[in-house]
């Protein structure tokens, strides 16, 4: 966990993101960290999938876990609702522990949520741990194209760099590798959409859509497993 690269930052909906110098590249949209992840992710990933298939268990795959905010405000969602969460997020390079509390995330979240994951980081880096009834956590500490699991996949929260940093997250081969354990029927969305993007979704067996993007973008990608 060597974060020399990484510093805290501001963004404008108040709530914190980090840099990361080495990449050229922010964590979440400057425009707001905490509605960039609230919108993309929770709202029209979670919230839509569980109004389309509404169950009382959701399994969801993160590409790029980074400091947990998409984790933590989808696990007060499943607390709220009594749905169990099981949660894998893959990260290359997990953060070191003081870097997760330098981001404030804790004024977002339910106070019980926050101490669990606290509780369990960094142990969650190398196998599941529960985190309450409704929660569990394993981050993958793995780089994409080496990830591989057995489990089934419902959602696939999909929050790599941009493609101008990291083009070689958003090839076809590493689109296959995370929506290849994502059931028929299942949501993969991303902050992002571009024309190869949709082609390379259509191209893996996925129907796409374009849903209102988070502040400061218009459109985003929505895309089912047919
Ligand atoms: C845009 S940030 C993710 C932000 C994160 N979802 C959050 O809420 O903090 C991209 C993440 O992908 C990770 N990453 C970069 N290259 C990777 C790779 N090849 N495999 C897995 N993770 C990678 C970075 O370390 C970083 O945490």
């Amino acid at each position: 966990m060597n974060n020399s690269n990484l510093t805290v930052a501001e963004t404008a909906d108040g709530s914190k993101t980090i840099y990361n110098a080495a990449v050229g590249e922010f964590y979440h949209s400057r425009h707001g960290a905490l509605q960039e992840s609230k919108h993309v992710f929770v709202k029209s990933g979670l919230e839509y999938l569980l109004q389309k298939d509404p169950s009382d268990s959701v399994a969801i795959l993160e590409v790029g876990f980074g400091t947990g905010l998409n984790f933590l405000l989808s696990a007060d969602f499943c607390n709220e609702r009594r749905i169990t969460l099981d949660y894998t997020g893959i990260e290359g390079y997990p953060l070191s522990p003081e870097m997760l509390q330098d981001t404030g995330y804790d004024a977002f979240v339910e106070p019980a949520t926050w101490q669990a994951f606290i509780g369990v980081y960094p142990q969650a880096t190398l196998s599941a741990q529960s985190m309450g009834d409704y929660c569990r956590l394993h981050i993958d500490h793995t780089l994409l194209n080496d990830f591989t699991s057995t489990k089934t996949f419902d959602l696939v929260y999909f929050d790599a760099f941009a493609a101008i940093h990291q083009p070689e997250m958003w090839t076809d081969a590493s689109l296959e590798r995370c929506t290849r354990n994502l059931r028929q029927g299942g949501v993969f969305v991303t902050y992002a959409i571009t024309g190869n993007l949709k082609r390379s979704m259509k191209g893996l067996g996925f129907s796409i859509e374009k849903a209102p993007g988070a502040p400061g973008k218009r459109e985003m990608l929505r895309a089912i497993k047919l």
